[in-house]
């Protein structure tokens, strides 16, 4: 169907899954396990419910915001997903242009397609672009990575932390993987040899470093000035000690649901976190200082919101973009922003918020949620 007739990013899952390529479709959609977290991470939002504010003049309504200090039209980022050239051809540079286009900030992955100097110069000039780090065994190679980065104008390092070993997605390792194939390799080369027979998940991430320990924090501190966020927080507890150590945030996140199942949806962790860091630690969210994001299973604007509301800077939005893409090129992902863009509109008009200030906490019903 045209672009003009796909209304929502569910529309994109659906375009996707019939015309992609099986093993792109795979390797895109599955999660781990029996995928219970993969579908809760949508479904939590299920459970929270507005209370709306009337008869504020919401004439204008205004939806930008400012994450780790870099400003942003939307409160949510395209998170790092690896692999855009299984999709299409061009890859994440379909995400780059169309992130500049809405003025919103990419994470670029380390097992990008494409390779890593390629996304920075598609950037357009004062375009934000964040660096999602898998941490090498090869400390070296990381190092150089890393200061690499930041000379390249990389903002932000995001550090995953919730894969010291990948999960089974066994709808992936049903396919088996050819290293002939130019859209099956990463641009940026961390190991040498790869074992192609489980699926790409599995072939491309053997570098990871099942060793990554706090202990290491101090080490990426003294090699970049980048702000560190751990990606991957799961509970308030790790949250602390992240701030403790001086990080400048973490991503409430469960990798989208690929990593360890029965892992809770980031907007239910959310909800620990902000009420124990501010009863240990006397911290108020949002703020500037200590940032929370949240990914996984966010849809629409109004998921955005709700997460906006309870204390999160911004979320990470990850499948609908590689759906929008595989379906439809740069000009999907564009028509994604643009969807949201109009549902925040919207959503802001009805909840009587003019600003993302104005999105409280008293705004949302959380009493359904099962987490506290
Ligand atoms: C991911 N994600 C991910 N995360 C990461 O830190 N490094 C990576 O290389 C990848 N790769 C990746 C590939 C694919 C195909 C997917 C779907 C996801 C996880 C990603 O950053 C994010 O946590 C989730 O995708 C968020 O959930 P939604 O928005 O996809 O539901």
């Amino acid at each position: 169907p045209p672009l003009s007739e796909i209304l929502n990013l569910h529309d994109f899952e659906a375009i996707a899954r019939v015309v992609m390529p099986e093993k792109a479709w795979a390797y895109y959609s599955s999660a781990a396990d029996d995928e219970i977290t993969n579908r809760e991470n949508h479904a939590a939002y299920h459970r929270l419910w507005w209370r709306p504010r009337i008869l504020r003049d919401v004439t204008n309504v205004e939806w930008s915001t400012t994450i780790l200090g870099h400003p942003s039209k939307m409160p949510l980022y395209i998170t790092a997903t690896a692999l855009g050239k299984l999709g299409h051809p061009d890859g994440e540079l379909n995400l780059t242009k169309a992130a500049a286009k809405h003025g919103v900030i990419q994470m670029i992955p380390t097992l990008a397609s494409c390779a890593f100097d390629e996304l920075v110069d598609a950037a357009q000039p004062g375009q934000v672009q964040f660096l999602q780090l898998y941490v090498n065994k090869d400390r070296s190679i990381t190092k150089k990575f890393v200061q690499h980065a930041e000379k390249r104008g990389i903002k932000a390092l995001f550090i995953t932390v919730d894969a010291p070993q990948l999960g089974r997605r066994e709808k992936d390792m049903r396919q088996k993987f050819e290293a002939e194939d130019p859209a099956e390799v990463t641009g940026n080369n961390q190991e040498d040899k790869v074992d192609r027979s489980q699926g790409a998940a599995r072939a491309i991430s053997s570098f990871i470093d099942p060793g990554l320990d706090w202990k290491d924090i101090p080490w990426f501190q003294s090699i970049t000035k980048m702000p560190l966020i751990l990606k991957g927080v799961q509970c308030w507890e790790d949250t602390l000690q992240a701030y403790d150590m001086g990080l400048a945030g973490v991503v409430l996140s469960n990798h989208g649901g690929r990593q360890l199942d029965f892992s809770r949806s980031g907007i239910e962790i959310l909800v620990e976190v902000v009420r124990e860091l501010g009863a240990r630690r006397g911290l108020k969210f949002p703020n500037d200082k200590f940032q929370l994001f949240v990914d996984g299973g966010v849809r629409r604007a109004n998921d955005v919101l709700k997460a906006i509301a309870l204390g999160a800077t911004a979320v990470g939005v990850g499948r609908p973009f590689l759906y929008a893409f595989s379906s439809y090129g740069p000009e999907g992902v564009d028509h994604a922003l643009q969807i949201l863009h109009d549902e925040f509109e919207m959503n802001m008009r009805l909840l009587g918020a003019r600003t993302l200030k104005e999105v409280v906490p008293e705004m949302v019903d959380a009493s359904s949620l099962q987490s506290h």
